[in-house]
């Protein structure tokens, strides 16, 4: 009998859908990231035909090791994730393995988070709730312009993206009811590389959400955007896509969000450019070498930087709909069907 090993509980929903999918199932049974012996034994099983695994668990990483230790028949592994970067791609594809991922299903969650660190930054509310927690409130009394930020609705703002996709797009959507009606916003974006229709493309982006959109290249972005916010995959195109120099360019009253990945925005540097002044604030879903980042990390210690425990995704029904998907791609995967959504390199 062909199984599936599953990584962890994905919820009653999704494991409803694999009990009724006909396939054996091999759950780690434990609300903890399995070993990593326990995933490469089991994908050894000459019987097993699919995983579903876990960005953010070690135990999960996608390497030549895991998948050297794949039995004859594994034909998918599906992420519960929309990010890769936790999977050599090429290394499965190249032996017939295929990755299924959860796009689509939590941009609305993600851009939620985004919009959420863009106010909290602009306004300061990590100095504030800092403050407030350290007994400090009386020492800053109402001052007109105490414990104040930037105006999301200043008349001239451009707001510029890193990456360009669904997540940026709804980020965008929300992002135009806090922005001046009279004096709307100018968008400001980078994506790989320009295309030949370059011009079309922006033109229906700019139809479509009333707003000049244009793509620019990195130094623009970074000097003109008085909201920068990061929302691309990584690779190693985007690793240190926002470093010294990328700050260094980017206005002082600026802010910087990273929905992404940590490692697209270089810690150290940013450490650098908050302490110094070189920008106004940074907000962090994402910081690298998470979830291993201490309370004397200097970005968190750092009362001009949000920085949260990477929960873009975290709305109950989203992570919902991610776990259906990540197990009907690994159900198809199983049967030898097309994926439900497939990443290809
Ligand atoms: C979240 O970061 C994801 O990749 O799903
Ligand atoms: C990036 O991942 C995006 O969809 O904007």
């Amino acid at each position: 009998m062909p199984k599936i090993l599953i990584s962890r509980h994905v919820g009653d929903h999704a494991m409803s859908i694999l009990s009724s999918s006909g396939f054996d199932l091999i759950v780690n049974s434990e609300d903890a990231a399995p070993s990593r012996e326990w995933v490469l034994k089991h994908l050894a099983d000459p019987e097993m035909a699919a995983m579903c695994l876990m960005h953010g668990q070690p135990s999960d990483i996608v390497d030549e090791e895991l998948l050297n230790a794949c039995g004859p028949n594994v034909k998918c592994l599906s992420t519960f994730s929309v990010g890769f970067d936790h999977i050599n791609v090429k290394a499965a594809n190249e032996r017939g393995i295929k990755i299924g991922h959860t796009p689509g299903v939590l941009d609305d969650a993600v851009a939620d988070v985004t919009v959420m660190l863009v106010l909290m930054t602009m306004r300061r509310v990590e100095n504030g709730i800092s403050l407030v927690k350290a007994g400090e409130w009386a020492q800053i009394p109402w001052a007109p312009f105490v414990n104040c930020g930037p105006s999301i609705s200043h008349p001239s703002l451009t707001i510029s993206f890193i990456g360009f996709g669904r997540i940026s797009q709804a980020t965008l959507s929300r992002l135009l009811a806090f922005t001046s009606t009279s004096h709307p916003p100018r968008i400001l974006y980078t994506s790989s590389r320009a295309r030949p229709d370059q011009v079309s493309i922006d033109q229906a982006f700019s139809e479509k959400f009333g707003v000049e959109i244009k793509r620019v290249e990195r130094e623009q972005v970074a000097k003109q955007g008085d909201i920068v916010i990061v929302l691309a995959s990584q690779n190693p195109q985007t690793v240190d896509f926002v470093n010294k120099e990328f700050l260094t360019w980017m206005k002082k009253t600026a802010i910087l969000v990273n929905c992404a990945r940590g490692p697209l925005v270089n810690s150290e540097d940013l450490a650098w450019a908050l302490e110094n002044d070189e920008i106004y604030g940074a907000g962090l879903d994402v910081v690298t070498g998470e979830p291993n980042v201490s309370a004397d990390h200097p970005l968190v210690k750092s009362r001009k930087c949000v920085v949260l425990p990477h929960i873009g995704s975290g709305d109950y029904d989203t992570r919902n709909k991610m776990a259906e998907l990540c197990v009907r791609n690994a159900i198809n995967g199983a049967k030898g069907e097309a994926l439900l959504a497939e990443v290809k390199v």
